[in-house]
């Protein structure tokens, strides 16, 4: 990090150097805070609906907020968000990013990040992170489970609030998610009659398919509290119950944002599992997976940290871990798989084939 200190010494400089980028990411919470309080006081949504470019007063004017304190903390909420993307500022007034445009209540195609963004920044998910330096001590399941007594499943089992902030929260992405893939991966679903979602949570990723290809019977398995009251469709329907136990059969397995929660043994006895209940290759059976193959940390910085954040997530909430590309390949073969293919058109996360 170079600060404008010409008129000193390489050692002082160094020193200075070196504090600024320890401040700088002892600091990082706040843009994840700032992020957060723009989405509780609605500002996307505010500047969407003013229908141009909206200046600092106008803003102010339109928040609920206490007006003697507004126009000062509000410029200075929004001069970070700018700085971080989300924001743009003309001569005429503030204006959305493409950024800010996901995180409007009402996103026209309902693809909002909000119900993410509330989750992973809920005190519930934030708490643990206070011992994770406890947990690498003294080991145990993870440091959500160190922090609140129970693995994060059993968790929202018992906590019908946290577990409605999960669902919504993986919900919301599987909507963007599948938004991408069914217009641009179509052939992924090609030839299939029949597809179980597993640990499907409510039913996002199954819905989309349903819907667009309404000659495929979809089923989601998850946990029983997950499921409890949905209702399904003609072609859509949902089963409770342990994906360790047993998975109802079909041409394929859907698996989004699953494997990444569990360690290595987890992984291959849930794939064998998926296994079982899909017929051999040449009869079109495959496991459908979605979920990150890490990038090279060459090829793009911002990805890569993105990748490591979601990897230190994984460790803190789910005693989950990223997986390279070799060791889901070894997943893949330890569970009697035979071939597999990574299909990169998803971002940060890709489509892998996985064929018996
Ligand atoms: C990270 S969420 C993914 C949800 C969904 N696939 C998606 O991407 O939107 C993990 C899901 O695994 C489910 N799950 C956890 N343990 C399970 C089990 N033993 N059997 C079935 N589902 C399980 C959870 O209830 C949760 O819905």
């Amino acid at each position: 990090m170079a600060l404008p200190n010409n008129d000193i010494g390489d050692e002082a400089r160094e020193v200075l150097s070196a504090q600024a980028h320890i401040w700088n990411h002892t600091f990082n919470f706040i843009s994840s805070m700032s992020l957060k309080c723009a989405i509780q006081l609605g500002i996307p949504d505010i500047i969407h609906r003013h229908g141009r470019a909206m200046t600092l007063s106008d803003l102010v004017n339109a928040l609920s907020i206490n007006k003697s304190r507004g126009q000062d903390s509000i410029y200075r909420l929004m001069r970070i968000l700018i700085h971080a993307g989300f924001f743009i500022e003309e001569e005429e007034g503030y204006l959305l990013t493409p950024s800010s445009r996901l995180l409007l209540k009402d996103e026209p195609n309902n693809l909002s990040m909000i119900p993410f963004i509330q989750m992973i920044l809920d005190p519930i998910m934030m708490d643990p992170w206070h011992y994770l330096s406890q947990w690498i001590q003294n080991g145990g399941t993870s440091p959500f489970a160190t922090t609140h007594g129970k693995h994060i499943f059993e968790y929202a089992e018992k906590e019908p609030k946290f577990n409605r902030l999960f669902n919504e929260a993986m919900a919301g992405d599987a909507r963007l998610v599948m938004s991408v893939l069914i217009q641009n991966g179509k052939g992924v679903f090609e030839g299939l009659k029949s597809l179980v979602d597993v640990a499907g949570g409510t039913g996002t990723v199954a819905k989309a398919i349903a819907e667009a290809f309404p000659q495929i019977n979809c089923t989601v398995l998850d946990l029983p509290h997950v499921i409890e009251g949905l209702e399904g469709s003609k072609n859509l329907s949902y089963v409770g119950g342990d994906m360790f136990n047993s998975i109802p059969s079909a041409d394929a397995v859907v698996l989004k944002s699953v494997l990444l929660d569990w360690e290595d043994e987890d992984c291959i006895k849930i794939l064998k599992k998926c296994k079982e209940a899909i017929p051999n290759k040449e009869n079109g059976g495959k496991v459908i997976i979605i979920d990150m193959v890490p990038i090279d940390h060459n090829d793009d910085n911002k990805s890569y940290e993105t990748q490591l954040f979601y990897d230190m997530l994984m460790m803190v909430a789910v005693s989950g871990k990223q997986k390279r590309e070799q060791e889901w390949a070894k997943f893949f073969y330890d569970a009697g798989f035979s071939d597999y293919n990574i299909i990169p058109i998803l971002g940060l996360r890709c489509v892998i084939e996985v064929y018996p």
